[in-house]
């Protein structure tokens, strides 16, 4: 059992979080989505949705994260979107969080919605919630790994031109890993590299080290997004702890798509004692309905988790995110003045 006060540590200090997908919409928003937008869910309550959001496998879920997408529509639905992505944060004591989104394919442009309705609903939703929440939300514009390198190039041309408007913390990579590797939009990346953007990717999550190479050799990548399944090559480990690249690892994530058969099994302890730089995310917590501290909590308790081990993770998601070191200074002085800075 964890302890009550390495939990009210959990509940209290400021966190990152930098793996988290805003258009994973809560069931709330979506049915009230459906209701406004007259479109048809597959579900009509909040019961109905829990029952519908259950998957064998990482395909399953995603095929039903595009259904829900269905329902958002106008430049209120984004905004209503981040504002509720801001209120939940703060909730959480989340004060900085990395919001992703997938938008061309299927899930939004595909539908016909323009890429300014979601880019001024969001803006606008970021500044709300800086102003209400005092929550910093940036974006991570997310290619979809499975779609042409014709239709990627051409969104991350997009994400560019925007670049002043919407101004992106960096483009990611993300959908059905396996039989999609990464060097297939190699050029797409370079392309983003060219014009000064960060980077990043979903890998090592479906598919072990060698798609994990490939992100870091075609795509350049600043960090990894999962990139548990690392653990499997020594060389690679050696690679990652090295270059000090961060994994926003999503353990609860990992096991409800089947990654991992239990969160005793996942290898999220096993990286940190290796030495690589972790943090910890809750990825979709609108389908998974378990949050950041959700995960902080059972990783803590499973693994005996001491003070140190959870405030190295806090601390690793504000060092090693897109925006520098922005927000260390807010955590590092709460630290001092509970008498813990023995730990920055
Ligand atoms: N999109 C949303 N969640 C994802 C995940 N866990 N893996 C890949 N793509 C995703
Ligand atoms: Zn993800």
């Amino acid at each position: 059992m964890i302890q009550k006060e390495l939990r009210q540590l959990i509940e209290d200090i400021p966190k990152a979080e930098v793996h988290y997908h805003i258009d994973s919409v809560p069931p709330h928003l979506l049915l009230r989505f459906a209701e406004r937008n007259k479109v048809k869910l597959p579900f009509d309550t909040l019961e109905g949705a829990k029952e519908y959001y259950k998957f064998k496998d990482l395909d399953e879920f995603l095929e039903v994260l595009q259904l829900t997408c269905s329902v958002i529509q106008t430049e209120e639905d984004y905004y209503e979107i981040a504002l509720d992505s801001g209120r939940e944060a703060k909730q959480q004591n989340i004060i900085y969080r990395e919001a992703m989104f997938t938008y061309a394919n299927d899930s939004h442009q595909g539908r016909g919605v323009a890429f300014e309705t979601l880019m001024d609903g969001f803006s606008a939703g970021r500044k709300a919630v800086k102003e209400q929440y005092g929550v910093d939300l940036r974006f991570i514009a997310e290619l979809d790994r499975t779609q042409s390198f014709e239709r990627n190039m051409a969104a991350a041309k997009m994400y560019l031109e925007h670049k002043e408007r919407f101004p992106l913390v960096a483009i990611g990579y993300d959908y059905a890993e396996m039989g999609y590797p990464a060097c297939r939009h190699e050029e797409v990346f370079r392309y983003i590299k060219e014009h000064g953007m960060d980077r990043t990717a979903h890998c090592g999550e479906e598919v072990g080290p060698e798609s994990v190479w490939e992100s870091i050799r075609c795509q350049d990548v600043y960090r990894l997004d999962h990139g548990v399944r690392s653990i499997e090559e020594e060389k690679l480990i050696d690679y990652l702890v090295g270059k000090e690249m961060l994994l926003t690892v999503c353990p609860i994530s990992n096991v409800l798509v089947g990654a991992y058969p239990s969160i005793q099994e996942h290898p999220v302890h096993d990286l940190m004692k290796r030495g690589v730089k972790v943090c910890l995310n809750s990825d979709d917590p609108a389908f998974f309905g378990l949050n950041l501290i959700d995960n902080f909590i059972q990783v803590a308790d499973v693994f005996e988790l001491t003070e140190a081990d959870v405030i190295g993770l806090v601390r690793n998601a504000l060092l090693y995110n897109f925006s520098g070191q922005e927000h260390l200074e807010t955590i590092d002085n709460w630290l001092r003045s509970h008498n813990k800075e023995q730990y920055i």
